[in-house]
């Protein structure tokens, strides 16, 4: 009989589905070797088995099969005599020493997600969301509950989903963290597959750390660019964008899209930031951003889209499922949807263009 791997299942054989039905033990083994430090400590030397069980106190004896998960999956190596590296992947993209493409941020975030994601089945009974709080807060008291609510929040369209994710400083960091190695490939994507060369000031809506303006501005040295935010995110703002190449030409505008008009530029970046909010919300900004846009000027749009037939793009789904379990009214969209609310605003030469994975932007122009 020929032998079976996770790579070489008979067709027609159970175990695809069952591959799939165990996918959170990889999920959860990755966003543990994360929070134990374990790409961390190897960046500093590579270690054996022994040497990392030590340094990183894990007593558990499953700790080997743990370590060569991380090498099946392609973000360990191990030699012949058992010394543990990180691969060029892991180096480069779960290493805090390198800011500009860390997205440990991310897999922290998604780590303390973990328990709400638990809920998914009675969110979707009752329409409740999931306690972002809950989860934070039990995750420091070591997967104790508190009394914070509890995992799962009745719907309330009234909630005010910013004040929840930002509601003490450490919140901030870890979000707008997050954000940076959320959106890291669209921000290196976006550095290329847009024409910049006409283009003098660039405003990005939503910046967070500003990890967009960072790149962009870094690629293109004749770039201006403006960050548009919360006032809470401004020092997280300054202090990333401060250590890039492009520091100072980029400035921070504290402001509410709610209440404060958008700051003018020859285009306007809106990434991942139409989907926490309901349709109206949605078209308001795009109108303010048609508002504050000179004539010629672009609106740029960035998402993980779904697709228009909604069948293939699992992750642009499954982001617009965890928006809607974790925002009071936000839901991702497609780009048909993207391209008419667009044209209802009066914009023309909407188009959309894929960026990386299931990152796409849909682009008009005034
Ligand atoms: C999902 S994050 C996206 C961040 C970034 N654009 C990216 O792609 O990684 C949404 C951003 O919108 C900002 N935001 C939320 N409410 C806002 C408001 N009322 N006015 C201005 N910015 C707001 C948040 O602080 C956050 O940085």
């Amino acid at each position: 009989m020929k032998n079976r791997t996770d790579n070489g299942t008979h067709p027609g054989s159970p175990h695809d589905i069952v591959s799939l039905a165990v996918s959170f033990w990889t999920s959860k083994a990755l966003l543990s070797a994360v929070e134990l430090g374990v790409f961390a400590t190897l960046a500093e030397k590579p270690r054996t088995a022994g040497e990392l069980a030590a340094d990183l106190g894990l007593r558990g004896r499953g700790t080997p099969d743990f370590l060569d998960v991380l090498v099946s999956i392609g973000l360990l190596d191990r030699s012949a005599d058992g010394v543990y590296t990180n691969t060029p992947s892991a180096t480069t993209y779960l290493n805090p020493a390198r800011p500009d493409t860390d997205i440990t941020g991310y897999l922290e975030y998604l780590n303390s997600a973990f328990p709400a994601w638990s809920q998914l089945s009675a969110a979707l009974r009752t329409g409740g969301r999931l306690n972002r709080n809950e989860a934070l807060a039990a995750a420091a008291e070591g997967g104790r509950e508190t009394d914070r609510g509890g995992i799962l929040l009745e719907a309330d369209p009234d909630a005010d989903t910013f004040g929840e994710a930002y509601a003490t400083p450490q919140q901030v960091t870890g979000f707008v963290r997050a954000m940076t190695g959320f959106s890291l490939g669209a921000h290196l994507a976006l550095t290329q597959a847009f024409d910049w060369s006409a283009v003098r000031t660039v405003v990005d809506v939503g910046c967070a750390e500003g990890g967009f303006l960072a790149h962009v501005l870094t690629a293109h040295d004749h770039l201006h660019g403006i960050g548009f935010d919360l006032a809470q995110v401004e020092d997280r703002f300054r202090k990333h964008v401060g250590i890039s190449p492009a520091a100072g030409r980029a400035t921070f505008t504290a402001g509410d899209f709610f209440h404060n008009p958008l700051p003018t530029a020859d285009v306007i970046v809106m990434g991942h930031v139409l989907h926490d909010w309901n349709l109206n919300t949605k078209r308001m900004l795009i109108d303010k951003a048609y508002e504050a846009l000179p004539p010629s000027g672009s609106l740029l749009i960035y998402e993980m889209l779904i697709d228009d037939e909604r069948r293939a793009r699992t992750t642009g789904m499954l982001t617009s499922l965890n928006v809607s379990l974790a925002s009071a009214g936000g839901l991702g969209y497609t780009g048909a949807e993207c391209r008419s609310w667009l044209k209802e605003a009066g914009f023309s030469q909407v188009r959309t263009q894929h960026l990386d994975g299931p990152d796409h932007m849909v682009v008009g122009v005034k």
